[in-house]
C-alpha cells in the first residue's frame, strides 16, 4: 500500500501508512499563471495507491481528481480514495426539479479514476451507492469514545433518531446510556428540539453528531440539558464545519467543550479520523 497524501495531509497520511504498514509520499503542487493546477508525483508507485485527498472547500475536489490521475501515471495498478469528509453528501436527491443531485456528480467523478472510497462518517451512507467502485465509511467511535472516557461522562445523546447508532456505539464503549432528542429542522441555521425529560441532574452530558455545521444543533440540544441541571455538556462531531459563526453560537448557549475530528483539519482538530481511514481502507483491500 502506498498512500499518496496531499501537502497539507502529510501528517494524517502518515498516520494511515503506519496504521496499514504501507509507505507514504506527497506530490508537487503548482499552479499555472491563470491559476490551474499542475501535479506530479515524482516516486515510481507499484500496487495499490491511497490518495488522502480533500473534497472540501470546492477547488480541492479538482486537487483531488488530479492526484487520483497522478497516481495511475505513476504506476499504480489500483487506486483508492481516502477522503476524510465527503463533501456534498447532504444533497443525495433532487428535493425540486431540476436539482443537481451534487452527491452523484461528485461520486461519479471521483469513480471515474477511482477503483474503490473510503470516508469518515459521511453523512448518508446511500450516497457511496453512487460510487461505481466500492465505497466504505467509518465512524471514528472508537476514538470518540477514548476521547469521550476522560470526561466522566454520564449520558451520550444524539439530537435526532437518526443520529442514534453513532451515539450508541460511543455509549457502549463508554459503558454509559444512551438516548435521543427529537430534532426540526426550522431553517439552514434554526432547529426546533422537543422537550424530552432526562435524568441529566448534575452530570456531565455529550451529545454526538456528525456534523456542526452552523452549530444551531449543538445549541439547541445543549441550552435544553442545562435547563434541565446537567452541569457539564461536552459535544462531539466527527466533522468540524464551522460555518455562520458556529463556535460562538456554541460558547453562548453555555457548551463547555467541543470536540471534533481533523476529517476537516482546523485548530480545534483534537482527535484523529486515521483510525477510522484506516479501517475502512482496509475492508476496501478485502474487497
Ligand atoms: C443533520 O442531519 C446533521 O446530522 C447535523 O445535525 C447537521 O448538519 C448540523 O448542522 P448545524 O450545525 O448547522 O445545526
Amino acid at each position: 500500500m502506498h498512500v499518496i497524501a496531499a501537502p497539507d495531509r502529510v501528517e494524517l497520511g502518515e498516520q494511515l501508512a503506519d496504521q496499514l504498514s504501507g509507505e507514504v509520499t506527497t506530490y508537487e503542487r503548482t499552479a499555472f499563471p491563470d491559476g490551474e493546477l499542475h501535479l506530479r508525483i515524482e516516486e515510481a508507485i507499484a500496487g495499490t495507491a491511497l490518495v488522502v485527498g480533500d473534497t472540501r472547500p470546492n477547488e480541492r475536489i479538482v486537487e483531488t481528481l488530479l492526484a487520483l490521475d497522478a497516481a495511475r501515471e505513476a504506476g499504480a495498478d489500483a487506486v483508492h480514495l481516502a477522503a476524510p469528509y465527503l463533501a456534498y453528501a447532504r444533497q443525495d436527491r433532487a428535493f425540486e426539479h431540476g436539482e443537481a443531485v451534487s452527491s452523484r456528480a461528485v461520486m461519479q467523478a471521483v469513480g471515474s479514476l477511482a477503483d474503490g472510497l473510503c470516508t469518515v462518517d459521511v453523512h448518508d451512507e446511500r450516497v457511496l451507492e453512487y460510487l461505481p467502485g466500492p465505497a466504505v465509511s467509518q465512524a471514528p467511535a472508537p476514538e470518540v469514545a477514548t476521547a469521550l472516557a476522560e470526561r466522566e461522562v454520564s449520558l451520550v445523546l444524539a439530537p435526532d433518531e437518526g443520529a442514534l447508532s453513532r451515539a450508541k456505539d460511543v455509549a457502549d464503549r463508554l459503558d454509559v446510556p444512551h438516548d435521543h432528542l427529537e430534532k426540526t429542522r426550522l431553517s439552514g441555521s434554526e432547529v426546533e428540539i422537543k422537550p424530552k425529560q432526562l435524568d441529566v441532574a448534575d452530570s456531565t452530558v455529550a451529545i454526538v453528531d456528525d456534523i456542526i455545521a452552523t452549530g444551531g444543533t449543538m445549541a439547541t440540544a445543549a441550552r435544553q440539558l442545562l435547563d434541565q441541571g446537567a452541569t457539564t455538556l461536552v459535544v462531539a462531531a466527527t466533522h468540524g464545519v464551522f460555518v455562520s459563526g458556529a463556535a460562538n453560537r456554541l460558547d453562548d448557549a453555555g457548551v463547555d467543550e467541543i470536540l471534533v475530528t481533523d476529517a476537516i483539519p482546523s485548530d480545534r482538530s483534537s482527535i484523529t479520523c486515521a483510525g477510522a481511514l484506516a479501517r475502512g481502507a482496509r475492508t476496501l483491500q478485502q474487497a
